[in-house]
């Protein structure tokens, strides 16, 4: 692999190319802040915890382990089936689309 033509996915590229830990935390707080603030945003947000720290931390931590980076869920919280995870809500077409 050379460094001018990375290839996504392969090793930590993917991590690497999101900005490390600081891009991924940056772009989870944007993802949460907009479903914070957004009308169309309300139904998916009333799921979640009034505060949202623990998501804001445990999204960071689950995409830097699933773009190659440090597994920090794994690390620090344990293991997690995504699909499993969410089957307790009532995420329908509307929730996913929101
Ligand atoms: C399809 C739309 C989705 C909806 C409506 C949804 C909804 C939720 C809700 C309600 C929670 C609980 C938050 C809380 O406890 O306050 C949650 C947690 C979480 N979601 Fe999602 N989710 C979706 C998709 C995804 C996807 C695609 C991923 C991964 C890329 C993901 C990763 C996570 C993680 C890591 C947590 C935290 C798990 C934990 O508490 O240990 N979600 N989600």
């Amino acid at each position: 692999m050379t460094t001018e033509n990375p290839i996504f996915g392969d090793e930590d590229t993917s991590y690497q190319a999101a900005g490390g830990i600081e891009g991924i935390q940056q772009l989870v707080n944007e993802f949460y802040d907009l479903m914070d603030s957004l009308p169309e945003s309300e139904k998916i947000r009333s799921l979640h915890k009034k505060d949202l720290s623990d998501a804001r931390k445990k999204l960071s931590y689950f995409l830097s382990g699933w773009l190659g980076g440090p597994k920090l869920y794994q690390e620090h919280i344990g293991s997690i089936s995504i699909p499993g995870f969410h089957r307790k809500f009532n995420i329908g077409s509307a929730e996913r689309d929101a």
